[in-house]
């Protein structure tokens, strides 16, 4: 089988294609299944460098998602043999087969593309527009980021919850896409990352009731800034360095609030995942919830998929084919 290999921590020269190894047997309660497509994610880049809280020792193989067909199933595992599935949270995606617990995987239609059937950051999306706070017709969203994979699916759910949505994104090109997923105002940021007088202007002077902050460093202290009185600020991500901290006491005046989370806590219950699959999966289906566009990258090619996704020149999905 093929797999790619992070050799050592650092940049994507790193990532080198193994052939030859073969995939494990399913041992009772697995999978043994064979990689139609693997998503390239934000978060594999924060591994290959060793960055962030999720860190592991190389030599790895990275990738966190993926779609596939059943090739082999271990004892007490109901999945048919040629059943067509989608999980999250496998490290080692990056493979042509790949075993992995059964109950990380849930079965797909197979109307779906290899795009729509990428659900990691649609589960993202999912997580955060419906952990943090009900949100009401008219509630005030900021989303950073808003034409990346994660961002474009969060303004449409927000969007299809109710809420009125600012984007943010650093040119006019991506400004079109955070347009077409159906924001109502969007932000270009640029690359010094300035937003906040435009959001206090788009927002009357109240700043918005929730913010989700995936950049991190550059972001994150204008974005509490931005909350109206009560609102939130959901630290997501680390595109641009952590966040520095905040003293509490710089909350006081406006009572507002910081929180943060992970995918992989919000998935962490028997059939959490699934539940959330199955939402996506009605929204495609329904036809209000349209997946990014997506880009293929031969296997071999995974040290690109990376270049590309670093440069921020990307929208959409990038996945990997074997
Ligand atoms: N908390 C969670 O559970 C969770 C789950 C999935 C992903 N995430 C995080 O969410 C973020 C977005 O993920 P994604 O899959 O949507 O990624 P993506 O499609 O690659 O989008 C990332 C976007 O981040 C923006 N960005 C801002 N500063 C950047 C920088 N210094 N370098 C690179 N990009 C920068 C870019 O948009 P502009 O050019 O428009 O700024 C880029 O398009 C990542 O930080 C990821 O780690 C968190």
């Amino acid at each position: 089988m093929q797999r790619v290999i992070v050799q050592a921590l650092g940049g994507p020269e790193h990532l080198a294609l193994e052939t030859g190894a073969a995939a494990a047997a399913p041992a009772a309660g697995e999978v043994l299944v064979d990689v139609e497509a693997a998503g390239v994610n934000f978060l594999d880049i924060n591994l290959r460098k060793g960055n962030g809280v999720h860190a592991v020792p190389a030599p790895f193989t990275p990738g966190l998602e993926g779609v596939g067909r059943v090739r082999a199933a271990g004892a007490g595992v109901a999945l048919p043999i040629g059943q067509r599935v989608a999980w999250i949270n496998v490290q080692g995606s990056y493979a042509s087969a790949l075993t992995m617990p059964a109950d990380r995987v849930v079965p797909l239609p197979e109307s779906l593309t290899p795009a729509q059937a990428l659900l990691f950051q649609a589960t993202t999306a999912h997580y955060l527009a419906t952990e943090y706070r009900a949100i009401q017709p008219g509630d005030r969203v900021l989303v950073h980021a808003a034409a990346g994979g994660v961002g474009q699916l969060l303004v449409q759910w927000l969007k299809h919850l109710g809420a009125w949505v600012v984007g943010t994104t650093s040119s006019a090109d991506k400004a079109e896409v955070v347009r077409a997923a159906g924001a109502d105002a969007v932000i270009n940021y640029g690359r010094d990352y300035r937003f906040l007088d435009e959001l206090m202007h788009l927002t009357d002077g109240h700043g918005v009731d929730l913010a989700f902050d995936s950049v991190g460093a550059a972001t994150f202290v204008p974005t509490v800034k931005g909350l109206a009185r009560g609102g939130m600020a959901v630290s997501c991500g680390v595109s641009s360095g952590p966040a520095p901290a905040i003293n509490p006491a710089e909350l006081t005046h406006a009572c507002t609030r910081i929180a943060a989370g992970s995918v992989f806590s919000y998935i962490a219950r028997p059939g959490e995942f699934q539940a959330r699959a199955a939402r996506i999966i009605e929204g495609i289906a329904a036809g209000w919830l349209r997946m990014p566009e997506a880009t293929a990258y031969p296997m071999a090619r995974a040290a690109d998929a990376h270049r590309d996704i670093e440069s921020r020149q990307t929208h959409g999905k990038l996945y990997l084919v074997p």
